[in-house]
């Protein structure tokens, strides 16, 4: 009954038309998920008054992703809270110890360096300056 045949094989088909729906749902995964958009000044912010970073302390100014750091000389650093891991925005500073709630890397607010792994690479430095008594940080700075 060859009528019987085609009707079969129509069926068939219609029913492997739906299969690559499921495809879409895999590619939304990736390394990109975790970094939220996460960017470092790409100009001078002012980030506040100068007073509020103490020697041999740091603070974490997360609407702008910079950490700035002050030494025991009183000489600034700053540098981009931007995980080098998978780009996710640190969020949390413990003392002079950030850390990153996406894996749990954390690095030395004062050096930038990674203290614990999975990151590998150090955060990257960005200049800074006091200027009237506020700290202007980012490129251009
Ligand atoms: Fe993975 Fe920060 S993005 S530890």
């Amino acid at each position: 009954m060859p009528a019987r045949s085609s009707a079969s094989r129509r069926t068939v088909l219609r029913g492997a038309a739906a299969v690559p729906v499921a495809g879409l749902a895999l590619a939304a995964c990736g390394p990109g998920d975790d970094a939220q958009g996460a960017a470092a000044p790409t100009a001078p912010v002012d980030l506040g008054a100068g007073s509020e970073v103490a020697r041999g302390g740091a603070k974490l100014y997360r609407d702008h992703n910079v950490v700035v750091s002050r030494d025991a000389s009183g000489a600034l650093k700053a540098y981009s809270t931007v995980c080098t891991h998978a780009g996710c925005p640190i969020n949390e500073l413990r003392g002079t110890t950030l850390v990153c709630p996406c894996h749990g890397s954390e690095f030395d607010a004062v050096t930038g360096k990674v203290v614990r792994a999975p990151a590998t690479e150090p955060l990257t430095e960005l200049p800074v300056k006091a200027a009237g008594g506020r700290i202007i940080a980012g490129p251009g700075a």
